[in-house]
């Protein structure tokens, strides 16, 4: 056989035994076997570099690093879901499902995993994979395509057709023995360890070196679809559809009949949760057909038709060695418990928080006593308190400090207040904690500027506030010189810090590490003063003014923006480069102080993208009808809405009357849609 022939062989043969191994579960041979059919194919395409296809299995290894990703604004938003936490808030969903759709008896819904790892958007041109992108803050997300060529699961080309351009959405995450693997090795070497399957995962899809991403082995299941024709009327279909593709579909999932099969499927998957290879932390449920979901349509947050059903957190007993006081980012003391080491919810736990002394006293926690340990989801793990049984010994209650364990300054309370606080603004465990904070991913997201990292550069310097982050780059030399930093990291840390200039202003807000700013709260502040110039000019009352931003929070933000050394501070990192993405204004006020509901199938326009126009022009949208509405748009299937907009005297557009309105010629769905 001719080399080309034999080639073209060997591709087609080792994707066989891709799909056999990550998409059906059942290799045929072993790795071993694998091995040396994928060298027989290195060495012809060594040979006769001509041979080698961009989708040869022996790209899936990585590819020469890049210097950045590229943004990627989504087709189509990648939403979140709302979350349940109990059987109460499921029965109140399928409650809301069936008066939405009209007051019927029962649902079919579709029950899948919830995978705990990273969403990811796939991009298909005529089969073939094109672009792949993080979520990011759901609107906009980073180019990760050579990376997610290393994920297994995911296809070069589909194997059924699937014309046109599409997407497919789904999450890639860490297999928990790869997770320990790698850890093992990491600890052997004297390398920070993986915090938990989800940030390998996430972390590794974002490496600007692919052939790092492919050595964490990471791998992709598909749940649904994004911009795009459908493939079938209903979830379960399109999963099976997928799978056909080439996509790896975990097969747990299953299409139920009302509340009580519901219940009993998600008591069923959290009994095998510990038993599965990978991480999930609940269910999420669907309703599956997918005219009802159309007729449910969204909420501004999220679908009407999904929810996300998060497991209780896991409890686990061990040894509380220490307690010790803690300094944080503004400066409050708070005892945390160091524990005999501990898996909770597939991560190994060391340390826990007590909350307070208040706290603390209360539950009556003691060193060396047995305690709860619990851990749920993203959370901090937290003392739930002692096993009093087996209390032994009678150490002392531990009492609240007096002066800061790191500065020694004397602690201040405020009288409406249970934390004491640190008054020293230049404390170094503040200003490691402040940093710390500025650079976590819903923050600035800088990657490799790990606690360690950032306490060698305390010690050394190199940082004394957050802007220091951005005169890193002046230390280039003396960076590289440093123990365990070699020129390559160094690098990349340089170019992350670089790329965080221009983050999204609200993740710079949350930076900066207001009491009483999180990060959705920030995200409602840009969101009404749009400007970082907008925000500092800001006072109470316009801080006040905002949805959701009660008093405490207001003279935070007043007291914060006023002092003078926070200015100084901003003006600092202004002048070093950072220059926060400011939320773009609307185009024109045409619909200024107007409201919009739109209600049943859109032809020529995505719903999201009508919403969208509406805000560019002034106004706003809303998911239900009310007498503040200035305009109910109703399309084909229009269904409740209408008739309330009708009882109410609200006036209904056709989609065509609302285009009509528009002061721009209107091309129908997917214009103005941007291609990767
Ligand atoms: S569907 C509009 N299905 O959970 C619905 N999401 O809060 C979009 N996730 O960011 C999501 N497993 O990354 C869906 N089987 C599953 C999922 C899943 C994990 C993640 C996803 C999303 C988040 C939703």
């Amino acid at each position: 056989m001719d080399p080309a022939s034999r080639a073209a062989e060997l591709r087609a043969d080792l994707e066989r035994h891709n799909y056999l191994y990550y998409v059906l579960d059942s290799p045929e041979i072993d790795d071993s076997a694998y091995d040396r059919l994928f060298q027989q194919l290195v060495a012809l395409e060594t040979a006769d570099p001509s041979l080698r296809t961009t989708d040869s299995p022996t790209q899936r290894v990585g590819a020469p690093p890049v210097s950045r990703f590229p943004s990627h604004r989504h087709r189509m938003p990648m939403l979140s879901l709302d979350n349940a936490f109990d059987e109460e808030a499921l029965r109140a969903f399928d409650e809301r499902v069936r008066r939405g759709l009209g007051g019927v008896d029962q649902v079919d819904y579709f029950l899948e995993l919830k995978f705990d790892g990273a969403s990811l958007s796939l991009t298909y041109i005529d089969d073939v994979l094109s672009m792949a992108a993080t979520r990011g803050d759901g609107a906009t997300g980073e180019q990760v395509t050579p990376n997610a060529r290393t994920v297994g699961g995911i296809p070069f080309r589909t194997q059924t057709a699937m014309l046109g351009e599409a997407e497919v959405r789904g999450e890639v995450v860490m297999f928990k023995a790869v997770f320990e693997e790698l850890n093992r090795d990491r600890l052997a070497r004297g390398e920070q360890v993986f915090a938990n399957p989800r940030n390998a995962a996430a972390g590794g899809l974002r490496q600007l070196d692919s052939r790092l991403t492919a050595k964490r082995r990471l791998r992709f299941f598909a749940y649904g679809l994004g911009a795009g024709p459908p493939l079938a009327s209903s979830q379960s279909e399109t999963l099976a559809r997928l799978r056909k593709m080439g996509f790896a579909v975990h097969e747990g999932a299953r299409v139920v009949r009302g509340l009580s099969e519901m219940l009993e499927f998600i008591s069923d998957t959290q009994a095998i949760r510990t038993a599965l290879p990978f991480q999930i932390d609940g269910v999420v449920i669907k309703v599956n057909d997918f005219d009802l979901q159309d007729a449910l349509g969204f909420t501004a947050r999220g679908p009407r038709w999904a929810i996300s059903y998060k497991f209780p957190a896991e409890q686990v007993f061990t040894r509380l060695n220490r307690i010790f006081a803690q300094v944080g980012r503004t400066g409050a003391i708070t005892p945390v418990a160091e524990l005999e080491p501990v898996q909770v919810g597939g991560v190994m736990v060391t340390r826990a928080t007590l909350h307070n002394y208040e706290d603390l006293a209360r539950k009556d926690v003691r060193e060396g006593d047995t305690v709860i340990v619990q851990r749920a989801g993203d959370v901090i793990p937290e003392v739930v308190g002692p096993v009093l049984d087996k209390r032994i010994g009678d150490h002392p209650a531990p009492s609240e400090p007096t002066i800061c364990p790191e500065c020694r300054s004397e602690l201040t309370r405020r009288a409406s207040e249970v934390v004491p606080r640190c008054p020293n603004k230049a404390c170094p465990a503040q200003v490691a904690a402040k940093i710390r904070h500025f650079v976590t991913r819903k923050a600035m997201d800088i990657e490799g500027l790990g606690e360690k990292l950032i306490d060698r550069f305390l010690e050394t310097g190199l940082f004394a506030d957050v802007a220091s982050i951005y005169r890193l780059r002046e230390h280039r030399d003396v960076l590289i010189k440093m123990e365990r930093l070699g020129e390559q990291s160094v690098d990349n840390l340089l170019d992350g810090i670089e790329e965080s200039k221009n983050r999204a202003l609200p993740h710079f807000l949350f930076g900066l590490g207001i009491r009483g700013v999180g990060d959705k709260g920030a995200q409602e502040i840009v969101q009404e003063l749009r400007t970082l110039e907008a925000i500092r000019a800001a006072d109470y009352a316009t801080f006040i003014a905002i949805p959701n931003v009660g008093p405490a929070t207001a003279s935070e933000l007043q007291e914060w923006f006023e002092e003078p050394d926070n200015q100084r501070l901003l003006d600092e990192m202004l002048k070093l480069g950072v220059a926060p993405t400011e939320a773009e204004g609307p185009v024109s006020d045409q619909f200024s102080g107007q409201t919009f509901v739109f209600t049943g199938k859109l032809e020529k326009l995505a719903r999201e993208d009508a919403e969208e126009i509406v805000a560019k022009l002034g106004g706003k949208s809303s998911g239900s009808v009310s007498k503040l509405t200035s305009f109910v748009v109703a399309g084909p299937g229009a269904g409740s809405k209408l008739t309330k907009a009708e009882s109410l005297g609200v006036p209904v557009l056709t989609e065509d009357e609302f285009l009509t309105k528009l002061p721009f010629p209107f091309q129908g769905k997917g214009a103005g849609g941007e291609s990767p």
